[in-house]
């Protein structure tokens, strides 16, 4: 009998926010190994909000597919010890990323490319290093901030520069990027206690919650002379404040627009702006710039070792709490990076 995994199946799409219904976990027996496989015990998967546009039936033009009903959810990278190989260079033991989340045990084509070579079967060197920062700062997340910042010409500091959810996995990041680069930055977030963090510890000049105060008169009172670059996660009236306080000749990256993903969208209803002050608004995945991952990680990888970067995350444990914690993410309710230790 080959080896019995649980694994986290989407029994039914949800309508407006992901509640903790509509998932089953589910106990499935895997193949037995074939020719250039190896079976990763997960450890440590990965909850981010582009999930949430991949529970319905079709998925954005261009992103990655829907999740079909009664299947295994695939994550976006996953964290695993190598506990079978029948494929050259991985060895029993080794810590891997892959692409094969939200299950326990995962059969990996080591030889198959994943999400334009991100997600591919990879060695991590855990040596002082947690293996779950390679799903935050040393993974997708980092690329991403670093790739975002690359695509709008903000790696060099001097600038005033706004960061939207900058409490998450990627803003928070990004904040920390412009504030070691020499940026002026302005961080927003959805709640006191994140925005304390972001002052007393991430190091940003100004931070706002834009629960209690609007993203337009936050800027307004913080950044009175406008901004060069807007990071923006959110979308929606944070970018139509964005638009609206930008400097001729800004740069918008678009990283994603978390607040249109549940609700229907709303905006930009001022795009007009862009074209009057020369704006750039440049959309990117971080998938696209994995030529920049290795950079990334030397960079980061030593700001953490040397504590110069803070790094949080909230973790909630086994697969049958996935659903809570997609559902607390998008929510809010999570600060840093949202992970799943299985
Ligand atoms: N382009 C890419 O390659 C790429 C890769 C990864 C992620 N992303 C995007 O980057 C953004 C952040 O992702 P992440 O993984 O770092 O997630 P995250 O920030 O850790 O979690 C999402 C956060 O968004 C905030 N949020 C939710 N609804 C909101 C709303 N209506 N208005 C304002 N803020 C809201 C919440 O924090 P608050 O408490 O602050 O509300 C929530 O914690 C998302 O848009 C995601 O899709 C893009």
């Amino acid at each position: 009998m080959g080896v019995v995994s649980a694994q986290l199946q989407v029994i039914s799409y949800p309508q407006s926010k992901v509640r903790s219904t509509g998932f089953e976990v589910v106990e499935v027996e895997l193949p037995a190994l074939q020719p250039e496989q190896v079976l990763v015990r997960n450890t440590w998967t990965s909850v981010d909000p582009g999930l949430r546009l991949r529970l319905r039936k079709t998925a954005p033009a261009g992103y990655f597919t829907s999740f079909p009903l009664h299947a295994p959810m695939d994550g976006i990278l996953t964290i695993g010890e190598v506990v079978e190989s029948r494929a050259k260079g991985f060895t029993v033991g080794d810590t891997v990323w892959h692409a094969q989340g939200w299950r326990q045990y995962a059969v990996v084509d080591a030889s198959v490319e994943q999400m334009n070579g991100l997600g591919t079967l990879k060695i991590l060197d855990t040596t002082n290093t947690p293996p779950q920062w390679y799903l935050g700062p040393l993974g997708g997340m980092g690329l991403t901030a670093y790739a975002g910042l690359s695509v709008v010409r903000a790696l060099d500091g001097g600038e005033r520069v706004w960061v939207s959810a900058a409490a998450g996995a990627v803003g928070a990041i990004v904040a920390q990027i412009a504030v070691e680069m020499g940026h002026r930055v302005v961080a927003s977030a959805g709640s006191a206690q994140k925005v304390s963090w972001l002052l007393d510890e991430v190091g940003v000049e100004g931070a706002f919650n834009y629960r209690e105060e609007s993203p337009r008169a936050a800027l307004a009172r913080l950044a009175p002379e406008g901004i060069d670059v807007y990071f923006d996660n959110v979308g929606g009236e944070h970018l139509e404040a964005a638009l609206d306080a930008m400097r001729p000749f800004g740069r918008i990256a678009l990283c994603g627009s978390v607040s249109d993903y549940e609700l229907a969208a709303v905006g930009p209803r001022n795009l007009f702006l862009a074209t009057a002050k020369n704006l750039t608004l440049a959309g990117f995945r971080g998938g696209a710039h994995v030529h920049l991952l290795d950079e990334m990680q030397n960079l980061l990888g030593t700001w953490l070792r040397e504590g110069r970067m803070t790094y949080r995350e909230t973790v909630y444990s086994g697969l049958e709490n996935a659903p809570i914690a997609m559902r607390d993410m998008l929510a809010g309710r999570t600060i840093g990076k949202t992970l799943i230790r299985l």
